[in-house]
């Protein structure tokens, strides 16, 4: 086998909390994530050529992409000698969106290298590789519905969220993730998720407890002029979302709904206001 393809999920998260700024920079947060049905298409090759190309749509496919981290990555940490490969993404996952669509493909390389070269490879050691890539890389190795600490990279795995769909809308705008964080000024945030309400809900199975407790505190530091995320928040409460909220450091937004032809009429609504709207299920 020289070449494998993989769906590379995109990220919700359901709660987001930001506990405490670290020494080393990081903050330590406390997130539920889970994943949804819209992918990129990671197919990775090993070749007879050079080096490491990828092709990512159009985002760079050069040293900054986590595609390409992921794979240096593998190799040194597993000893494996480099070999020439080419990493072929085909792009849905809008790029700064809060969605984990760099990660997730990161994610997605390791585990098709797993395939390739390595297949009694671990899967927790594949997550301790993609901490090293981005702290969100190993909740993307994993997928699923999952409790993430630390860094983002300390993982629990939580039974199946409730099978809800989503709509996701992301304004034309991005929100930069470092920047976000340099607003928050912990002791003074006041909306913060009930996590422990969350993990207790996803685990008695009781979706009006998960609905009820969608929430991420970063919606508290945006900028002024990011006002469009909760007019969308709003929107997708008008169109009978059961819970809204932002994702990671946005500026997506999503609609949570119990009911497929309730969330298809919002997609259909929004789609025609918002160019990026994704209409996903949990999965
Ligand atoms: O780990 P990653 O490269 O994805 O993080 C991007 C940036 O987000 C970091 O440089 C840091 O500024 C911020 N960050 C943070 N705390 C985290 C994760 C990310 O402050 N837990």
């Amino acid at each position: 086998m020289t070449s494998v393809t993989l769906p590379a999920h995109a990220k919700l998260n359901l709660t987001l909390d930001i506990l405490r700024r670290r020494p080393d920079g990081y903050h330590d947060l406390q997130m539920v994530m889970q994943s949804v049905s819209l992918h990129d298409d990671v197919t990775v090759s090993l070749t007879d050529g050079n080096g490491i190309s990828c092709r990512c749509g159009e985002i760079p496919g050069d040293e900054s992409n986590l595609a390409v981290k992921a794979a240096r990555a593998f190799f040194a940490e597993t000893g494996i000698p480099p070999r020439a490969l080419e990493i072929d993404i085909v792009k849905r996952i809008p790029a700064q969106a809060g969605m984990a669509g760099g990660s997730t493909d990161g994610a997605a390389v390791l585990r098709a290298l797993r395939t390739l070269l390595r297949p009694e490879l671990a899967t927790q050691e594949l997550e301790r590789i993609g901490a090293l890539v981005g702290s969100d890389v190993p909740y993307c190795v994993r997928g699923g519905t999952a409790l993430a600490e630390g860094r983002g990279e300390r993982l629990t795995t939580m039974t199946d969220a409730p099978a809800f769909h989503a709509v996701l809308c992301k304004p034309d705008f991005a929100v930069s993730t470092p920047v976000l964080f340099s607003r928050v000024r912990v002791d003074e945030l006041h909306g913060r998720p009930d996590t422990a309400g969350m993990l207790a809900s996803l685990r008695a199975g009781d979706a009006a407890g998960v609905l009820a407790r969608v929430r991420n505190v970063f919606e508290e530091v945006l900028p002024e002029d990011c006002g469009e995320v909760f007019a969308i928040k709003e929107r997708l409460l008008d169109l009978g979302a059961d819970a809204a909220a932002m994702t990671g450091s946005g500026p997506t937004v999503f609609g949570l709904f119990r009911g497929e032809a309730a969330a298809q009429a919002a997609y259909a609504t929004l789609s025609r206001a918002y160019r990026q709207t994704f209409l996903t299920r949990f999965v």
